[in-house]
């Protein structure tokens, strides 16, 4: 994790501290880089970006991010400094249409890749870093779907009925709609008829008429990620062969995996399958 502290001198809301320190680790790490001292981010109004705009880049306009590389010599010290204008890009992501927090994130983002280097002057550069600036994005985007995933996981394994083994299972299954189904294991006394938390989320769901899957969360009380059995990784073939399989031990652990590598050459009846 990068040090990053964040001063906000405004009235405005600006993004959560934890965004902000994901964001800047989710960058640093798929850019390669890893800087010691700290990072300052803040979040300042129209008047002082403007002012600091002239003072250093001598034009006089509002802009919504400005970034200063400090520098590695002090190892304790500020490396660099992304001063970012909450109120100028709530106005950008009212005129694009997109909520604040998205616009704010791509800023930071923005920011950020100007102090590793990236410019957008010239519109050959302005090009490669805008459509990094946008992968970046859809990477955070995509760490954050995969986190909620796991959060519902985890709230559905509290519900497990598990007396026979003591061992609560959780998954969440993401529809390619959106749609979330969560599931635990249901234990019997007959032990054999147990139904494992990943079948219980398959069964809701195609009983609510979604049948194509994107992605899947199991969680468990393990100390080893818990992937899911021989049995349900069969049932989950059947219906979402390109599944995403996230082995979780929480929102911050976890592995990626898919279902095509954990059931290779799997059995599917040639005919079998009706959309
Ligand atoms: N279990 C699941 O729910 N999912 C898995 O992927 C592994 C196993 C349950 C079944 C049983 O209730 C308990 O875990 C122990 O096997």
């Amino acid at each position: 994790m990068s040090r990053v502290e964040i001063i906000n001198r405004t009235e405005e809301s600006f993004l959560p501290k934890r965004k902000i320190q994901k964001i800047v680790d989710l960058v640093l790490k798929e850019e390669g880089k890893q800087f010691p001292g700290v990072l300052v981010v803040a979040a300042v109004d129209r008047e002082e970006i403007r002012n600091l705009k002239k003072r250093f880049f001598g034009q006089d306009h509002y802009t919504d991010v400005i970034s200063f590389l400090y520098g590695f010599s002090d190892k304790d010290g500020i490396w660099g400094e992304i001063v970012i204008c909450p109120a100028v890009a709530k106005e950008e992501a009212r005129a694009r249409g997109v909520r604040n927090e998205e616009e704010m994130s791509i800023v930071l983002i923005h920011g950020l890749l100007h102090l590793l280097g990236y410019g957008d002057e010239e519109p050959q550069e302005r090009q490669v870093m805008e459509e990094r600036q946008e992968a970046l994005y859809q990477l955070l985007r995509e760490e954050e779907e995969r986190e909620k995933l796991v959060r519902k996981a985890i709230r559905a394994k509290n519900h497990a009925y598990a007396p026979y083994s003591n061992f609560p299972v959780g998954a969440a299954l993401r529809g390619w709609g959106g749609e979330i189904f969560t599931g635990c294991n249901v234990e019997n006394a007959s032990l054999g008829l147990t139904i494992c938390a990943e079948r219980v989320a398959v069964a809701k769901a195609v009983s609510q008429g979604v049948r194509e899957f994107e992605k899947l969360a199991i969680v468990a009380d393990s100390s080893s990620y818990c992937f899911p059995c021989g049995a349900c990784r069969q049932v989950l073939y059947e219906f979402a062969p390109q599944l995403e399989i996230i082995a979780a031990k929480s929102d911050k652990d976890y592995e990626v995996i898919s279902l095509a590598s954990l059931l290779p050459r799997a059995f599917l009846l040639e005919n079998g399958r009706k959309e």
